[in-house]
């Protein structure tokens, strides 16, 4: 194994090496999701999430006190968002299906953020224009996955501005290049834009508290990797005399190359809301797995479910029944199950997927504007 694949890094912009999860929490001070907090969780919902089940969803800062805070009977609010760089694969729905899951349960509003500043000053290749386009795209995905419209609020950065700014800029006044150096690596060649945007990403914290003039309860649920944002605005939202926003981290998907997780910029690594049927179904059949080299070697030896996406694609989204899931592992584990079967398996399982996705993606066309929060004229 290389240095490289055994140290590994995690910041907003990128995920590489083999991810130890127990170091993640301990390294960025998040609490564990005990099954303690599932039971509290159970009692409201009635059943668990498969993600929660599944320890998808592992980690958690201040959960325990939303759950406080709703058995009181103040209600919550949820915020996410999406960085807009390129098409929506479905490793970025896990989080928003499971945000509906909330929505849906704790019967809930949902600030969704489309950072297309972030994406046009990260990326040295993207204009400004694709990353707006981008965001309207993605934005699609989001109202496929069947969020309620009056319930959920989409914001683009650049045209939310005027309510946006107005919040970002009173955060902006309690953080210093210092503690953003310290907390995002920025350095004195990282553009000022870049310096600026975490106020840009915490000022939805405190929407609802500031539109509504009610300090309200915020829960993010979003992929460990952005818990570095929510420790500043932890930070700064007692100096604004707001509730420090609680948060619900997830793991990272995989991707169906070998190691790293999916990503926007490698197409073959991720399979997309917008591919064909058919494509997703070639880029399946040509992914890694944790099988052996030959189908005689599978028998005797048996696969490796943990470093499998075929197998993790099952897990994430597509095999929701837990017995069924035990035995793809001990059929893997044992070498009954052939990788091209289980691939050739998987494929059909997308390819429905993406068919029902699409067609309710064209159906979000025309209900984009229930959705789009406008800055008053
Ligand atoms: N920075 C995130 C990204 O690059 C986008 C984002 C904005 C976000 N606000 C959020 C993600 C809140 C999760 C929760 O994808």
């Amino acid at each position: 194994m290389s240095q490289d694949e055994r140290e590994f890094v995690v910041t907003p912009w990128e995920v590489r090496g083999e991810v130890d999860y127990e170091k993640l929490i301990r390294d960025f001070g998040t609490s564990i999701i005990t099954d303690e907090i599932l039971e509290r969780i159970r009692k409201h919902t009635g059943d668990l999430h498969p993600l929660l089940k599944r320890k998808i969803f592992f980690s958690h800062r201040d959960f325990d006190w939303i759950l406080n805070r709703y058995e009181a009977g103040e209600k919550f609010f949820l915020y996410t968002g999406r960085g807009p760089s390129g098409h929506t694969h479905l490793g970025h729905l896990i989080p928003w299906i499971f945000t509906k899951y909330l929505q849906e349960e704790f019967d809930v509003e949902l600030y969704f953020q489309m950072t297309d500043d972030e994406k046009f000053l990260h990326d040295p290749k993207l204009n400004l224009d694709e990353a707006t386009g981008y965001a309207y795209e993605n934005a699609l995905d989001v109202i496929a996955c069947g969020f309620d419209p009056k319930k959920t609020f989409i914001f683009i950065d650049t045209e939310y501005a005027k309510t946006l700014y107005k919040i970002a800029t009173k955060f902006a006044k309690h953080v210093t290049f210092s503690t953003v150096k310290a907390a995002f690596g920025f350095d004195v060649s990282t553009n000022i834009g870049l310096i600026f945007f975490p106020s840009i990403q915490a000022a939805p914290c405190f929407f609802p508290s500031v539109l509504k003039g009610k300090n309200t309860p915020c829960l993010i649920p979003a992929a460990i990797d952005q818990s570095v944002y929510w420790r500043v605005a932890r930070d700064v939202a007692p100096k604004l005399s707001f509730y420090k926003p609680a948060e619900i981290h997830s793991k990272f998907f995989p991707s169906l190359m070998k190691g790293g997780k999916m990503s926007a910029s490698e197409p073959e690594s991720a399979i997309f809301t917008v591919d064909s049927p058919e494509l997703a179904e070639s880029k399946i059949m040509n992914a890694f797995t944790g099988g052996q080299a030959t189908i005689k070697e599978q028998k005797e030896k048996g696969g490796n479910p943990k470093i499998c996406p075929i197998y993790h694609y099952y897990s994430i989204l597509f095999e929701w029944d837990e017995k069924k899931m035990a035995e793809i592992y001990e059929n893997c584990k044992s070498g009954c199950l052939i990788c091209g079967d289980d691939k050739q398996r998987l494929a059909e399982k997308v390819r429905s997927f993406l068919i029902e996705h699409q067609k309710k993606r064209e159906k979000a066309r025309d209900m984009f504007e229930d959705f789009i929060l406008r800055d008053p004229s």
